[in-house]
């Protein structure tokens, strides 16, 4: 009797350890989707990227085109003339910053395009030096580009006062003159800072990545989140574009599919669920960056670009 008892006794105990393990992991799951509100993670993902329409959904609801333009030292005249050669070429995603200095040039571009202002997708930044007074760095954002509103704005950089600015971001979201917020410059133990002190959980995160600076253990992070990834310096940024566009095992792949290196590079990035804006004022090769969508890179050949990661940063941030 004293046995049954005893194996009794130690049955419940086992079941209520099984019980308080699922009640706690249940626990660390809900807390987890409060910080993300009510975003279904399973639905955006790489996955979500459309090579048909060339899109991905954002989980804001917008779509965002898979492939743009970015604009870093591109001013003045040049600056105008890429945005406009870049329309004429099809291109609909245009990155740039208040750092940058182009807002005007860019949004009298997108202006004079004859493209329906819809069809743009423009994202800018403000810079943590605006962080103490982030109304006064949207107004002059949108004032500056002149196109209404915006489609995205990101953080350019962790910094003081970074919260207040997201919030401040929040609250042109709520009015419309913004459409999506996010950040850049954001990793792993910044977003787990972060993501807790705002309500409204970031669209994109937009970071360094390239085949020699891969962020591999980042962007399924980011994407887990339901958080579009975009790169910045897919080329390795000026500088060091010849030695990654003539890099042997790159040079190979392309020969292989009748494209560039750049064409190759772009195509990787998608392929790992990453938007692409690479920088240029060529239309030649404006135009060959959009060039992405006709052929595809086997696992070997992503496999091959994968092993290049050398955690070779480009730039400090
Ligand atoms: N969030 C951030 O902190 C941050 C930091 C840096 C950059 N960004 C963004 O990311 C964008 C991309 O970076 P990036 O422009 O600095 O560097 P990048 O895209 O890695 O490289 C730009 C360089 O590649 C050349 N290039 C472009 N297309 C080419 C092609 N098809 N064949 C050969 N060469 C080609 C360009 O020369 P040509 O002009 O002669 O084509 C230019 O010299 C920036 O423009 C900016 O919007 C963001």
């Amino acid at each position: 009797m004293k046995k049954i008892i005893i194996l009794v006794l130690l049955f419940l105990i086992i079941l209520g350890i099984i019980f308080l393990f699922f009640f706690y992991k249940g626990k660390e799951n809900e807390s987890m989707n409060n910080n993300l509100g009510d975003v279904d993670l399973s639905e955006f993902n790489n996955s979500n990227f459309n090579f048909d329409r060339k899109t991905v959904t954002l989980n804001s609801g917008y779509k965002m085109p898979l492939n743009g333009i970015g604009t870093y030292s591109l001013t003045g005249d040049v600056a105008y003339d890429s945005i406009r050669s870049a329309i004429d070429s099809g291109v609909r995603l245009i990155d740039t910053a208040y750092m940058y200095g182009n807002e005007e040039e860019i949004g009298r571009a997108i202006r004079d395009s004859g493209v329906s202002r819809e069809e743009i997708f423009l994202i800018t930044k403000i810079y943590p030096s605006q962080y103490s007074d982030p109304e006064d760095a949207i107004e002059m954002a949108l004032e500056k580009l002149d196109i209404g509103y915006i489609d995205m704005m990101l953080l350019h950089h962790p910094g003081d006062g970074d919260v207040e600015a997201y919030k401040a971001m929040e609250k042109y979201v709520e009015s419309g003159d913004i459409h999506s917020i996010g950040l850049s410059n954001w990793y792993v133990k910044e977003l787990e800072e972060f993501l807790p002190q705002v309500d409204i959980v970031p669209a994109l995160v937009q970071n360094e990545i390239h085949p020699y600076y891969q962020e591999n253990d980042v962007i399924p992070y980011i994407q887990s989140l339901g958080i579009v990834v975009q790169g910045w310096y897919p080329f390795g940024g000026r500088g060091h574009t010849s030695e990654l566009l003539n890099d042997e095992t790159i040079v190979e792949i392309a020969e292989n599919h009748s494209v560039t290196s750049a064409q190759v590079i772009l195509r990787w990035n998608l392929q790992k669920g990453v938007v692409v804006i690479p920088g240029s004022s060529n239309p030649q090769h404006i135009k060959e960056n959009t060039e992405i969508y006709h052929f595809e890179l086997t696992d070997d050949e992503m496999n091959k670009i994968n092993a290049l990661d050398r955690n070779e940063k480009h730039d400090w941030y």
